[in-house]
């Protein structure tokens, strides 16, 4: 009696067959080496060893076999799939190869090619600065007034009180831009001038407003000085008004306060001292106390203070009452209504609360000059 014949194994599948296996493999090798880039190898990677591939089909079929036929079925699949498994990692090697030295190619970027890209800019620290006073007002309810630079004569001067012989009015002090028209004391026979203050704006605002006026604003001034390091023949003024009934000069000094409170913190207040303008009846100049030393260097040379060369106080602008003869230009009646107001130069508040030493800076356009301040919008 002889042995089991253990090679003897009369089961055959149709795609188990060497040729067949073969020819899988080969499709699959040519598939690979016919894929032109990556996309075209992930495509044939799916279609030669994913879970619906020939290969892998095949595989599921040795399952059935019986054992020495499983053995060689198993053998052939298995060299077959790991010669796939070969090329497709050889393949996509090469085309990933092929790919970065393409890309290193196309997407160079030439460094020394000159620079072609408009530097974004930042809005002038004066401009934010502005703004930032106005919304101080804003958010209590102010409006926003403008006037015109080129201002008649009249809103500038004759309106504000000031009389035909003030120095003000003087060719060394204010731009002309077109003489008096023709006799008569109306706006239509006013000169026009480069404002030289924004308390134009004062009048403008009374005669096109109704009352109670509570305006701000900020605008652009022009006087015939020289550039040097404190003056600048244009500067910035924000002016304040505000006209209601019962209006007093403790309203002027706690709005101040509240101004200064919120531009330079808590803890900070102002002092008024007496002056003279045309348009305020009372007057006062108005100080602010040093946000730096906060006073703690008068008086003290151990604790000198730069910002206000140890004063304690920081000289701001001008303020008063309305005065009533403006009240009375501008038709409101003064008997029922009364108004404050106050304007102070943009510039000298920006000069010290940055410690800017020359003015120049501020009106030269160095972006050098603008860029410390941010890109504040
Ligand atoms: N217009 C004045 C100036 O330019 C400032 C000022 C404004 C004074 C409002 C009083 C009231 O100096």
């Amino acid at each position: 009696m002889s042995a089991p014949n253990k090679s003897y194994d009369p089961v055959e599948v149709e795609a188990l067959k060497p040729e067949e296996i073969e020819r899988m493999r080969d499709e699959a090798l040519a598939a690979f080496a016919a894929a032109a880039d990556l996309q075209q190898l992930q495509e044939a990677k799916t279609a030669h060893t994913g879970g619906s591939s020939p290969l892998a089909l095949a595989n599921r079929e040795i399952g059935a076999l019986p054992p020495q036929a499983k053995a060689d079925a198993g053998k052939r699949v298995g060299q077959a799939r790991a010669a796939v498994g070969r090329a497709l990692a050889a393949r996509q090697g090469e085309l990933e190869a092929e790919r970065d030295a393409r890309v290193l190619v196309e997407e160079a970027v030439d460094v020394t090619l000159p620079y072609d890209r408009t530097p974004s800019g930042a809005r002038h620290p004066l401009t934010t600065f502005m703004e930032r006073v106005a919304d101080v007002f804003v958010a209590m309810g102010y409006e926003i007034a403008e006037g015109p630079e080129a201002e008649a004569e009249w809103f500038n001067f004759d309106a504000l009180n000031f009389t035909p012989d003030h120095p003000a009015r003087q060719m060394q002090d204010t731009f002309f831009v077109r003489g008096p028209q023709g006799a008569g004391d109306d706006e239509s026979a006013s000169g026009v001038v480069l404002r030289t203050h924004t308390s134009p704006v004062q009048a403008r605002a009374l005669l096109g407003r109704e009352l109670p006026v509570y305006v701000v604003c900020p605008g652009r001034v022009y006087r015939t000085d020289e550039l040097d390091a404190t003056h600048t023949p244009v500067f910035h003024q924000i002016e304040l008004l505000a006209v209601d009934e019962g209006l007093t000069m403790a309203d002027l000094k706690g709005t101040l306060d509240h101004m200064v409170q919120s531009l330079f913190g808590a803890g900070m207040k102002t002092r008024l001292r007496p002056n003279y303008f045309p348009f305020t009846e009372p007057s006062a100049e108005m100080d602010m106390l040093c946000y730096v030393c906060k006073g703690a260097s008068v008086g003290n040379p151990d604790r000198p203070c730069r910002t206000c060369a140890s004063e304690g106080w920081i000289e701001l602008g001008g303020c008063g009452m309305v005065n009533p003869r403006v009240l009375v230009a501008c038709g409101v009646d003064p008997g029922r209504y009364s108004g404050f107001a106050f304007g102070f130069g943009i510039e000298r508040m920006l000069m010290f609360r940055h410690n800017i030493e020359d003015m120049r800076d501020m009106v030269e356009g160095d972006v050098r000059f603008t860029r410390p301040f941010g890109m504040e919008i």
